[in-house]
């Protein structure tokens, strides 16, 4: 893919469902009973997988232009797979379903591609043996294949070491089966969907500052889900809105959940001009509109509780960040090495390319922002959020740039590329 300086990016956009609200929809649909229907669901690769490894355990799932059907059968309706389940590129797949393989009483080995097998697995098999499971990495590394033996489980609290809704979902999603209330504390609250939907379909899961508590053996019955749209895909608009010249977007029904909203608050302390329109609610979860207007943007420190609030968002900011004046510091942020790639690499090798002035670090990265970026050739290394973080850098740099597998979007955003140029052509 080859991308060339643009100005002007104007209309209004609706980006596709959000991806961790997808997974959760078919997850919790095939756990209750009766038929859950999901609409505005992401048709990305990611969300697909969950779609393929819930067929592989029994559930008769419908997957139309519409919407998609979940015909659930309850708690303990999921079936054997003969086969070994295929989690592809996705990290929620793998550890969700871990934490609801470890309650049922058959076996299952799981796998995925080359990224999920170099991904750490130890954070959720730690926590999960804990309560009794028998889960153990088929390679003896803490990474994917893993294989799970039916066993029972009991409720631990957990005292998680990483604000991760990947570790927290998986551990409330055995919780499910264990004997007792399963209680996870973490170091900062990380996105809540679990929360939210699983109470949607009838589970008791409460919040106490960041101790989430589940208590075992609910009736989940089968909901209509509305996905609102991705605040990590608009966040590529957002960036594309703010840094290039004479634009002005409206990026419509975004789910703007304070767990996920953090892209907002840092385009904001960076001097962005967005406007948060028509503030709305489905099933639970936030939405608004969004307004973005090309910006003036000046550095800014991202830390702390603000991190797990934007952790996907990280790649997109880092290249705001060389269009702001002066200095934007980002730390507390080393779970971006364990993401789809090593994305405090990929970014300062790959902004490097472009004549950034970037330092990586071992927790973030440090930017000095102000300086033209050039085009470079890009390597994604298949990570699609890398491959659309390069293509608003290229639309504002000199001369050519190109994305080397720029069809990972696939993952998240199979129309990226479509709808970007939409708002230029
Ligand atoms: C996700 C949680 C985050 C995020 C990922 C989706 C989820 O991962 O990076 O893209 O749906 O729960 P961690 O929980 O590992 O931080």
């Amino acid at each position: 893919m080859n991308i060339t300086r643009k100005t002007g990016l104007k209309g209004e956009i609706t980006v596709p469902g959000d991806k961790s609200i997808s997974h959760r929809a078919v997850m919790f649909g095939a756990l209750s009973k009766g038929t859950t229907e999901v609409t505005n669901f992401l048709q990305g690769a990611d969300c697909l997988s969950t779609i393929d490894c819930f067929r592989k355990l029994g559930i008769d799932i419908e997957n139309t232009k519409k919407h998609i059907l979940i015909h659930g059968k309850g708690l303990h309706g999921l079936k054997e797979s003969k086969i070994q389940l295929d989690t592809g590129n996705s990290g929620t797949t793998t550890r969700l379903i871990s934490g609801i393989l470890a309650g049922q009483n058959f076996r299952t080995t799981l796998t995925g591609d080359a990224s999920i097998c170099r991904r750490p697995m130890g954070r959720i098999i730690t926590p999960l043996s804990e309560m009794g499971a028998d889960i153990k990495s088929i390679n003896g590394n803490g990474c994917a294949p893993l294989e799970i033996h039916p066993s029972t489980l009991h409720g631990i609290h957990y005292n998680s070491p990483v604000a991760s809704a990947q570790v927290k979902s998986a551990i409330l999603l055995a919780g499910l089966y264990a004997e007792g209330i399963t209680k996870v504390t973490e170091p900062y609250l990380s996105r809540n969907h679990s929360e939210i939907m699983l109470n949607f379909f009838g589970a008791n899961v409460t919040t106490k500052d960041t101790t989430i508590s589940i208590e075992p053996e609910p009736v989940l019955e089968g909901r209509k889900v509305v996905v609102p749209g991705d605040i990590s895909s608009a966040a590529y608009f957002i960036a594309a809105g703010l840094i290039t010249p004479d634009s002005e977007i409206l990026i419509k029904n975004v789910g703007s959940n304070p767990t996920r909203d953090g892209i907002l608050k840092v385009c904001k302390a960076m001097g962005g001009n967005i406007e948060v329109l028509n503030r709305n609610d489905t099933n639970g979860e936030p939405t608004a509109d969004l307004l973005v207007k090309s910006s003036k943007l000046h550095g800014t420190t991202i830390e702390g509780a603000m991190i797990p609030t934007l952790i996907d968002e990280i790649p997109i900011i880092a290249i705001l960040a060389c269009f702001a004046e002066g200095t934007t510091v980002i730390k507390d942020a080393a779970e971006l090495k364990v993401k789809e790639s090593n994305r405090i690499d990929v970014m300062v090798n790959n902004l490097s390319l472009m004549k950034a002035d970037i330092t990586g670090t071992e927790d973030g990265m440090i930017i000095h922002g102000g300086k033209p970026l050039e085009g470079a050739t890009i390597e994604s290394n298949l990570d699609h959020r890398i491959a659309m973080s390069f293509a608003i850098a290229g639309m504002n740099a000199n001369g050519t740039t190109t994305i080397i597998n720029s069809d990972c979007v696939n993952i998240s955003y199979p129309a990226f590329y479509e709808d970007l140029q939409k708002l230029y052509s």
